[in-house]
Order: structure tokens, then sequence, then C-alpha cells
């Protein structure tokens, strides 16, 4: 098994799912020209079929992307295929992702189709597919929910019809981390020919769970594919988000053992983008790309963090693309928070006392007011003196 994890995005195509998140033709460009900046390994474009709109929109992203694969998504039937095959016919490198349901539930009620003719549509599509890219991902739609049996059956006839990647999807966002990666391991386990293909896992975020479920599909299952999204955007409550599985690999790479290629100082540029394309918000307490992430208010934390930055910080700011860290200065900041902050302004004052006085009236105007910034500092400091 590799120890290489391949980081597939989403996007723009599941990302784009989420109501209210549709992108045009040259924003989608945008954005993917983001991700292949930021060494993204898979970039899915689009759904092809879905529209005049998507297909031009895969069609053009397929045309300027030559590092990353590029790679549109199609229901399992031929003419979807076809329009996916079409549109990336441009692209440096091209991926069709082909999928079907495959649990109870959706193949009795949505489906309307037995067991037999799922099992069938899957191979055959996968074949037909399979003539007109070298490179083909199949994913069994509420796969999590799915009778691991029979989902074996599915894989191992697509994976012989030439599907070099099996992704899992936990699409309603179901799935518990334990329970999922064992779910995973077990799969490949009943799939005879499974070392045949990578294997992929592909969560939402209904129970807050998809980074955590993603991860142990890796850990546990072995799964060497994460499906994923900027700021966790997607369908409903969202996909699992690429900064944060990017950097738990990244971070701990003491426990899972695998490289990502990512180029994580183009993070916090994607999330903007992303942010700014789609009017969709980041919360200023989310991990890695939350403008709270890397800053520190209290005094304890604020010293800890001037005397040596990895008391409280187990990644760089810098290193996911944000200038800085930030000591942000309020009621709990200490004197040398302060001190250092005076520093930085260029601000001279001339004996510890005058410092000391300054940080009193600090102290004083911090009670009345939520954050002081510079100017305020500044403006205390020269009232003083304008005074005396
Ligand atoms: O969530 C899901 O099941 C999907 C598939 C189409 C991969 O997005
Ligand atoms: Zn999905």
């Amino acid at each position: 098994m590799t120890d290489r994890l391949i980081i597939f995005d989403t996007t723009l195509r599941d990302g784009e799912q989420s109501p209210g998140a549709s992108m045009t033709r040259e924003e989608k460009l945008r954005i993917a020209r983001q991700l292949e900046r930021m060494k993204v390994d898979v970039i899915e474009a689009g759904f092809a079929a879905s529209s005049n709109g998507d297909f031009e929109a895969v069609k053009a992203i397929a045309a300027v992307v030559k590092d990353s694969t590029v790679c549109s998504l199609a229901r399992a039937n031929d003419r979807d295929i076809s329009r996916a095959a079409e549109a990336l016919a441009g692209a440096g490198r091209a991926r069709i992702h082909t999928f079907i349901a495959t649990s109870e539930l959706h193949m009795e009620k949505k489906l309307r189709m037995t067991r037999e003719q799922v099992l069938e549509q899957a191979l055959l599509s996968v074949r037909f597919a399979r003539n007109l890219c070298g490179d083909i991902e199949f994913s069994p739609e509420d796969g999590y929910r799915s009778d691991i049996d029979f989902l074996a059956r599915v894989c191992e006839a697509v994976i012989r019809e030439g599907a070099g990647t099996i992704n899992i999807p936990d699409t309603v966002g179901y799935a518990i981390p334990e329970l999922y990666g064992d779910f995973i391991r077990r799969l490949r386990e009943k799939v005879p020919n499974s070392d045949n293909a990578i294997w992929s896992v592909h969560c939402h975020n209904d129970l807050g769970m998809a980074v955590a479920n993603s991860l142990a599909g890796v850990k546990i299952g072995g799964a060497r594919q994460i499906e994923c999204t900027i700021n966790g955007l997607g369908e409903r409550a969202g996909n699992c988000s690429l900064e944060e599985v990017v950097m738990a690999v990244r971070t701990r790479r003491d426990y899972f053992g695998l490289d990502v290629g990512i180029e994580t100082s183009q993070i916090v540029p994607a999330s903007k983008l992303v942010s700014q394309t789609t009017g969709f918000v980041v919360q200023p307490n989310k991990a890695v790309v939350g403008a709270n992430a890397f800053a520190h208010a209290s005094g304890i934390h604020q010293d800890g963090v001037l005397k040596a930055r990895d008391t409280y910080e187990i990644m760089r700011a810098e290193d996911v693309g944000w200038a800085a860290n930030k000591i942000v200065l309020g009621k709990l900041s200490g004197r040398n928070a302060f001190k250092q902050r005076l520093q930085e302004l260029g601000i001279e004052l001339e004996s510890e006392a005058e410092i000391n006085a300054a940080f009193v009236r600090f102290k004083d105007l911090a009670d009345r007011k939520n954050e002081i910034f510079d100017e305020d500092i500044v403006a205390l400091v020269m009232d003083e003196s304008v005074v005396n």
C-alpha cells in the first residue's frame, strides 16, 4: 500500500451543490487555477451532463489546468459518460467519475431497480467509460448504508472492468469514525481484486464528523484518497474540509505516516477565494482558515507564544498562508504583549514607569472596548505625551 495520500477536491462539483453556492464558468476557472497552484491531485470540475453551463466549465478547466487531473462526474449511463468524456477531451490528465446508488433504500425507492440491475448497470458503465478514458473512478452512492456483501460484489465487478479508484461515499453523513474506518477495511477484505484499485473516502458533514470519518477511513480502512472541499463547502452541512484534513495529516505525520503533496501556503488564499466567490462567510473560529485560528487573546497564552510559539501553536500561521499569527490586545492581555506591540509600532517609552502608566491606561480602555487596535495604542500614548 502506498504512503501517498491523494487529495481529490470537489469544491467545484459537490461544493457547488451547496444551496446558494452556484458559480459561473469564470469563477470556477479562477478557483480551479488556485487549486492547481495548491497542487491538488484531482480537481472535480463539475458534472458535465447536468447543464450546458457545467459542460462549458469542465471544458474550460480541462483546457487550462495541466498539473492536476481534471475530473467530471457522470451518472452510470452512456449519455452522461459520453458528455463527460467530451468535456474532458482537452485535458492533460482526465478522469471520469461515474456513480450509481447501492443502498437498499436508494435502489428500491429512488432508482426502482433490483440489485442485479444495479450491478449490471455499474459494470457496463465502467466498461463504456474505460473505452473513452484511461482513468475511471466509481462511486456506489450511499455506499456506507449499503449491504457490505452486495457492495463487495459491485466493487469487484467494476474493478474488473477497469475502475482504478473506488470511492465509498457516506452520502448522508451518517457514519461514526471507527465504524466507517472498519467498514472500509472489511469491504476491502471482501473484494478479491481490491489491490488493483485505490480506495477513496467521501464524507458528508451532517453530524459534524466528515473530517474525523475521512481520517478513520484512511487510518483504519486503508483508503488512500480523500474527497474534500475548500471550507467544507457542500450539499446540506457540507463535505469534509480540505484544509482540516490536509493539516491533520501534515501536523500528525507521526500518527498517519502519509505524505500529501499539497502546497499548504496556498490554503488560506484558496479559502478566501471560495468564500468571496460564493458569499459563504468563514466562521472566525474555523480550524486553519478562520480569522481566529492563529489569534491569541489570553495574557497567559500571549506571554507563552511571545517566548516560544509552539507553547500554544501546533502549526505555523505562515505555513497555511496567513501573513503571521495574531496577538489580539484586549482586557486579558498582559504587560509583555503590550510592550511587544509598543516595540512593533516603533513607540519608545523612556522608563519602566512610563510603560507601567501606559499599561494601566491600556487596561482601563480594554475594559471598555472589546478589541484594542494599533490606533488606540498610539492614541493612548500620544494623549499622555500631550498632557505631559
Ligand atoms: O455524496 C455522494 O454520494 C456523492 C457521490 C456522487 C460521489 O457526492
Ligand atoms: Zn457527496
